[in-house]
Formats: C-alpha cells, structure tokens, sequence
C-alpha cells in the first residue's frame, strides 16, 4: 500500500533468553494488519544468550536473522557484554528490546544504548521487580497483577514506566495460571508500546 512508502522503516534488534512469545508477537505486529497499526519497523536481529532458546526457531521461522552470543562461553559479564554490543550495534537499531532476556546488564552496557533500551517485567513496577513476580503477587494476596514495560536504567527494573496492563488475581490461581493470563497481556502491550515510542 503507498502509505507504507511514506513511514520511515525503524530497525528493532530484540534480545531473549528462553521462548520468545514476546518478541514473535513484536515481530507479527510489524507484518501484519492495517498499515496504520502495523508497526513501523522491522526485527532487524534477534540475540539469544542461550544456544537452546526456543525463540531462536521462532525468528527463523520468520525470517529473522538470529544470534547466539552465549554467556557461559566468556570469562566475564564485560566480555560477553562487549561481544553482544558490537553484534547489536552491526544493525545501528533504532531500539534494543529485552524480551525475557535473563542477564543483568551492567551500567555501562546501558548507557551505551541509552534512550534505546526498554524491557518488559511481569508485574506491575515499582512491586516486585526480579523473579518469581507472580508466585509474589499471589503470596501477597494481591487482587490485581500485570505487566510493566520500562526503559532501562542502571538499576533492575526501575527505569521510567513506558505502559502497563492489569489483570486480575483469581481466586485460587496458581503461579503458571497468573503467568498465562499477565503473558497475553504482554503480547499486545509490548508491540503497543514500541508503536507510540517510534512514532
Ligand atoms: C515474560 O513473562 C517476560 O515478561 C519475562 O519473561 C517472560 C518471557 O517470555 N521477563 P517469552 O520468552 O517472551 O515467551
């Protein structure tokens, strides 16, 4: 459609760890439906820190190039880390996009893509950054849950807030069930997110 010549195509490089259902949902946001709502980039890379991430078939199930920068394979976090930015930087990425990425990242590595670095959190920030977010939210007897996508900051999970979701916390839900239930909502606000931060 001509109006598609008329936006300027980003460059999205996203980085994952395990399924990559967020970055697939990214990655169908930018090919799919009207040219209005689609979004206006394209996945340049997706980077997996673990040879065995599912997501990585799920890329090329798309089209998309892949790399596996494995971690366990430097001596240390800066190596990895200066290995993994020159690969992100080949694609000069309008956004770095953690998408169940499981490495802390150190402050330098941050603030060499500062401004283009957003991640996605399984809860409703600033309660319960780090793990197990959803069994948390249970234990604390919370009646809402949800999702947080924030730009990232030296700090774990505490950068500006992009957009939230909430979903309710159902009586009886386990874990896995709240985790199901946060995910979906994951899979519309992230592309959501990127879309008005591109624009
Ligand atoms: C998501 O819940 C994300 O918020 C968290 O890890 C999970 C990754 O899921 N950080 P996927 O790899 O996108 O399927």
């Amino acid at each position: 459609m001509a109006g598609d010549n008329l936006r300027p195509m980003k460059n999205l490089v996203i980085l994952i760890s395990g399924g990559g259902s967020n970055m697939a949902a990214i990655a169908d946001a930018s090919v799919r439906g009207h040219w209005e709502a689609r979004l206006p980039a394209r996945v340049a890379l997706v980077v997996s820190n673990r040879p065995d991430a599912a997501g990585l078939l799920l890329a090329q199930q798309r089209g998309i190039a892949t790399a596996v920068i494995d971690h366990r394979s430097f001596t240390n976090r800066e190596a990895f880390e200066q290995v993994l930015a020159e690969r992100i930087e080949q694609e000069n990425p309008d956004l770095v996009v953690l998408a169940g990425f499981m490495r802390v990242l150190t402050p330098a590595f941050v603030q060499r893509f500062e401004g283009r670095l957003i991640n996605i959190h399984p809860s409703l920030l600033p309660a319960f950054p780090g793990l197990h977010t959803h069994a948390r939210a249970i234990e604390a007897g919370c009646r809402v849950a949800g999702v947080t996508v924030h730009r990232v900051t030296a700090e774990l999970d505490q950068g500006p807030i992009l957009g939230q979701s909430v979903v309710p916390v159902l009586t009886g839900d386990t874990p896995a069930a709240l985790a199901a239930r946060v995910l979906a909502q994951e899979h519309r606000l992230y592309p959501q997110v990127i879309h008005d931060l591109l624009r």
